[in-house]
């Protein structure tokens, strides 16, 4: 079983929610941790609180939709610690708001940053995985990667396609002795609805037709607070897999993701679509 003591491991995403949780729980458990995320201020914050000597964390500001970022970000890596055992891809945020509103530039937008990015940073970590005949990628999917909600389906498709991506990685790398997961959160309480908010309310105030469906939405999100987990839940499994030598190929949590997904499991498309428009 792969200890963490020592791994180097890249977290994207790391300045709040589920990555920044991660990156606490893998330094406490001894890894090399770089965090990445474009607000500097606060993962300079967080690497001063994980480790003010500076030994086992290393802070490098960029965005992941740019190519000279994710560069810096692998070189600073490299810099800095010699080698990348894992990547823990988790940059990501959510546009909501009806299909025929959203401009697909907008759409557009959000695919490059929670699947294109994705790729294009996972191609510049692979050949050092690759070449060492070791490693890991966790990919930081989502329940909705497996459930589409109306007014949501922007957001949901990029998590469907990690799925696919995930799955395809996984056969491509074994040969290679590199190991790859999808961890699938529920609701987690983290930024992650202001960051939508800010992302969507252009669009959702200004929804026509679909205003009433809106409401839905947002006292849906309210509902769901009542269930919702916190980032740890997710850093655990996060944990989980950078220390397992077979991973499972997903990861789902907390109890509420799971219990949702096993209704896909069970249930006809129609009546589970039945379900997903009452929640609303
Ligand atoms: N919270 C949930 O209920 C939930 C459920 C399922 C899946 N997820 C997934 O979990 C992941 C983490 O989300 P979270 O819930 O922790 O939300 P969050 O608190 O909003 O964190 C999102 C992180 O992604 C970073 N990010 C966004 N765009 C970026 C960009 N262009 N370049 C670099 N970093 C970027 C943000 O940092 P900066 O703004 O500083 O760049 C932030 O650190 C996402 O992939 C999300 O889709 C969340």
């Amino acid at each position: 079983m792969p200890a963490l003591t020592g791994q180097v491991v890249i977290v994207t995403g790391a300045s709040s929610g589920i990555g920044e949780a991660t990156a606490r729980r893998l330094v406490r458990g001894g890894a090399k941790v770089v965090i990445s995320a474009r607000r500097a201020e606060q993962l300079q914050a967080l690497a001063q609180a994980l480790d003010p000597a500076g030994a086992s964390v290393l802070a490098v500001a960029g965005d992941v939709t740019s190519d000279a970022d994710r560069r810096h970000l692998v070189t600073a890596t490299l810099g800095k610690f010699g080698r990348i055992d894992a990547l823990v891809n988790n940059a990501g945020y959510g546009t909501r708001g009806p299909v025929e509103i959203v401009p697909v530039d907008a759409i557009r937008k959000n695919f490059e940053t929670n699947v294109f990015s994705l790729i294009a940073l996972t191609q510049l970590v692979l050949p050092h995985l690759r070449e060492r005949g070791t490693g890991c990628i966790v990919n930081i999917g989502s329940v909705a990667g497996k459930i589409a909600r109306p007014l949501s389906s922007i957001y949901d498709s990029t998590k469907h396609a990690l799925e696919a991506l995930t799955d395809g990685l996984r056969g491509e790398l074994k040969p290679f002795g590199v190991r790859v997961t999808l961890i699938r959160p529920g609701f987690i309480l983290t930024e992650f609805i202001d960051a939508a908010s800010k992302a969507s309310d252009q669009y959702t105030d200004n929804a026509g037709p679909y205003t009433p469906y809106l409401e839905g939405f947002r006292v849906g999100y309210k509902k769901l607070r009542l269930v919702a987990g916190v980032p740890d839940d997710i850093a655990r499994l996060v944990e989980k897999a950078l220390t397992s030598d077979n991973p499972a190929p997903r990861y789902n949590g907390p109890l509420h993701a799971k219990f949702f997904l096993c209704l896909k499991w069970l249930l006809p498309d129609r009546v589970l679509g039945f379900i997903v428009r009452l929640r609303q």
